[in-house]
């Protein structure tokens, strides 16, 4: 069937009345935001010839999606968080601004309200008998190389089953396990002892790896570990690095690897003086370069819904 009736008069009426382009009232962007969605649309179901039963499988698809509560992982999945990083690359290269730790995707399981401690945390709150110790550790530090004392370093990150707190399917952690944010100390050094994470992977059953699947994807991530970093005078970094080794560093369903962003790990003894659960741990060392704020603006926070668990 060739049947093509986008252009017509009548489809491009029903598009301008499905906003009320032309009528009072409304958010004149998300009119236009919207209208152009929604024209896309229409278009693919014209180029494509989309049938009636696809549109419906679409429908209780997003239905589903709502159903799981799952929006926010499709985003990184179908790589629309990726994309937005891309773009806020771009938009940095043309401003003339380089130098810092790359940005990487956020994700949908952080959690506001994690505790701060001066210099150093433990993250690790619940035993874990799957993981070993581990250290992270490095100095944050602004574009002319000097370390920036007092910064906020919030780290959080998956289990040994790769489940994050809050969001676990168990039940087994408690609030914050594996979150915590340090305040740098003077020479800008932050710690975390925590315990070795392994790969995230998308709940089971859910609308995420339901469609990741149709399109013949697997929808797990390298063993990683999320970071914000925040200091006056400096524009917010949100990123991660990925742990070396793992075999799905270049094969991330949520596209948040950077060359620049895989981390080795070293061999240590001492745990014990350190407090660690085992003698023989495991240690990371990530260092953050900070950039300055545009015109007095930080111009790369991203407000979105999150979670948040009151102290
Ligand atoms: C998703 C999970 C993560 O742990 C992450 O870092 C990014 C994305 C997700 O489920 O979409
Ligand atoms: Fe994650």
């Amino acid at each position: 069937m060739s049947i093509k009736v986008f252009e017509t008069k009548e489809v491009q009426d029903l598009l301008n009345a499905a906003v009320n382009r032309d009528g009072e009232g409304g958010n004149p962007r998300l009119k236009q935001i919207v209208h152009r969605l929604l024209s896309d649309l229409f278009k693919t179901i014209d180029d494509l010839d989309v049938t009636p039963d696809e549109v419906w499988a679409g429908v209780n698809y997003l239905n589903k999606l709502g159903r799981d509560g799952e929006a926010g992982l499709l985003a990184p999945g179908i790589g629309l968080e990726r994309f937005l990083d891309i773009r806020m690359d771009a938009a940095d290269k043309a401003a003339g601004i380089e130098g810092g730790t790359p940005r990487t995707i956020e994700g949908p399981l952080y959690v506001v309200g994690a505790p701060v401690t001066n210099g150093v945390a433990k993250l690790d709150k619940d035993p874990d008998a799957d993981a070993g110790p581990l250290v992270i550790r490095g100095a944050v530090r602004n574009s002319n190389g000097e370390p920036v004392a007092g910064a906020t370093v919030e780290c959080w990150h998956a289990n040994s089953k790769g489940f994050y707190s809050h969001f676990d399917p168990t039940g087994a952690q408690s609030d914050f396990n594996l979150r915590g944010a340090v305040k740098t100390d003077a020479n800008g050094r932050y710690e975390f002892h925590t315990l070795m994470p392994v790969g995230y992977g998308c709940p089971p059953h859910g609308a995420t790896l339901q469609l990741l699947h149709t399109l013949g994807r697997h929808g797990n991530r390298p063993a990683h570990v999320h970071f914000f970093v925040t200091a006056e005078g400096c524009r917010k970094l949100t990123t991660q690095f990925n742990i070396e080794g793992d075999p799905l560093i270049w094969d991330d369903f949520a596209y948040a690897t950077r060359e620049e962003l895989i981390a080795s790990v070293s061999e240590k003894t001492g745990g014990a003086a350190l407090g660690l659960k085992a003698d023989a741990y495991k240690e990371i060392e990530f260092d953050i370069v900070l950039t300055p704020l545009v015109q007095g603006k930080d111009n790369q926070v991203v407000q979105r819904l999150r979670a948040s668990v009151a102290a």
